[in-house]
């Protein structure tokens, strides 16, 4: 096997026959039940990292909420899992609210997020008694005050403030920055206005502040360099109404060989001492702290079985092998030139000999999943493995080209569940008219 033993799920092992297992099961044999594209998730690799991430945090402050970024993978047997783990969760729409009280979720543990949050979705969070609101801009404080006096609720809210700080990630995924669609900015005002339009609001609690610099960060620097800034603001506000930062999410993982995540133990540490260190400095109390983790909850204990059909080499050019899904189950490549390293399912042992460019099924030119991957002589048939898609894969899927969206096993302990069905091509023209 490849040195892949950080981006695949801790159990991961080599049957006597070579094949690729994960939680004790041969991932050969779970294709073939189930077909492919599969997503196959090890529980106890997620069970693992929710209690790290519970144990990390608790070690260093007594009071602090781990909330699963549901986006990263909100399928019902996760919502539950992480429910069961003592996690809260955020959800940044409507949709992922259903999803999860659905999954059980108590309301109070729900964390409502989202940039342009609809009347509908404001009410639908309100009725439910969703714990928290995290606001965004000031027609949505308006709404949210609005709706919140008719139903008679006060609803307790996070400013989502922006510090202006740009870690190192991909343009996309950096949220911190002034120039931002989320939040306020501390710069020039609005995170001022903002905190005074929800303190005049009489059916809001102002309890505190959120800011998520960005996501898939390696350098945890930039916690520091925000919550230097986000105290700084907070002592300017004045009152003691501000008693919890929501550090929000973004521990990076690794998808390659080379990547060097850090731990989650030093993440806890860098963002619990940053904002204790902070919040000392400008003489305010040291608030309950909130994060936000997705992808590296569920990231790596995720991986993609695809059955390769066609390999067609072009001489003097390179060799394409064509699998059976691609950048309708993992639009990762495709939107932040993510890289991923494959390896074979069904010869795990196998020295990689070759590099081809490995790519999906639909009809663009960019659906290509890794670009240069260094693998055996592959053929028709073939299972390769992608690690690491268990975040922003599934959760980001769409049925480009009638592509069915794959179906969802969980392992565990030798056995199987499967947790989402494989779509139809019923399910494909459901809802057409
Ligand atoms: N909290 C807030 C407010 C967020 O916006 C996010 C992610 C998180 C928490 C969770 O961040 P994480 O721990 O997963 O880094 N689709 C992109 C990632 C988008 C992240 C959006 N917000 C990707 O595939 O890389």
């Amino acid at each position: 096997m490849k040195p892949l033993d950080q981006v695949l799920p801790p159990s991961a092992a080599v049957t006597a026959e070579g094949h690729l297992s994960i939680g004790g099961c041969d991932l050969v044999e779970l294709a073939e039940e189930h077909g492919t594209p599969l997503v196959v998730y090890d529980e106890g690799a997620l069970r693992g990292m929710a209690r790290a991430y519970r144990a990390a945090f608790a070690a260093l402050a007594p009071d602090v909420d781990v909330i699963y970024a549901s986006k990263a993978y909100f399928g019902q047997a996760m919502l539950r899992l992480a429910n069961e783990e003592g996690l809260c969760v955020d959800v940044a729409s409507g949709g992922e609210l259903f999803a999860a009280l659905r999954a059980g979720f108590p309301p109070g543990r729900i964390y409502m997020h989202g940039n342009n949050k609809d009347a509908r979705e404001i009410r639908e969070a309100l009725a439910a008694g969703v714990g928290t609101v995290i606001v965004d801009n000031l027609d949505e404080i308006d709404l949210l005050a609005r709706e919140a006096a008719a139903a008679g609720v006060r609803q307790d809210v996070l400013v989502r403030v922006t510090p202006g700080v740009k870690p190192s990630t991909h343009s996309y995924i950096s949220t911190g920055q002034i120039d931002s669609k989320f939040g306020f900015s501390i710069e020039g005002g609005p995170a001022r206005a903002a905190v005074d339009a929800v303190r005049a609001a009489g059916s809001l609690d102002l309890i505190g502040l959120h800011c998520h610099i960005g996501s898939q960060l390696f350098d945890l620097s930039g916690y520091g360099a925000a919550a230097a800034i986000v105290a700084d603001f907070a002592a300017s506000c004045g009152g003691d109404d501000l008693r919890v930062m929501d550090m929000g999410g973004g521990l990076g993982i690794a998808y390659t060989g080379e990547d060097r995540p850090a731990a989650v133990e030093d993440y806890a540490e860098a963002v619990v001492e940053a904002v204790r260190g902070e919040w000392g400095r400008v003489g305010l109390p040291m608030p309950r702290v909130l994060v936000e983790p997705g992808r590296s909850i569920v990231g790596r204990a995720g991986v993609t079985l695809y059955r390769v059909g066609g390999v067609k080499e072009i001489p003097g050019v390179r060799t394409y092998a064509s699998v059976d899904g691609g950048m309708s189950d993992l639009m990762r490549p495709m939107l932040y030139g993510a890289v991923y390293e494959p390896l074979l399912a069904n010869r795990a042992e196998a020295e990689p000999t070759q590099t081809l460019r490995l790519v999906g099924k639909h009809c663009e030119s960019g659906d290509v999943l890794v670009s240069e991957a260094a693998l055996p002589p592959v053929g028709p048939g073939d299972l390769v493995c992608l690690p690491a898609t268990g975040a922003y894969g599934v959760s980001m899927a769409s049925n480009y080209n009638g592509v069915t969206r794959p179906a969802v096993v969980f392992v565990d302990g030798g056995s199987a569940r499967l947790v989402t069905r494989r779509e139809t091509y019923d399910d494909l023209v459901a809802r057409d008219m």
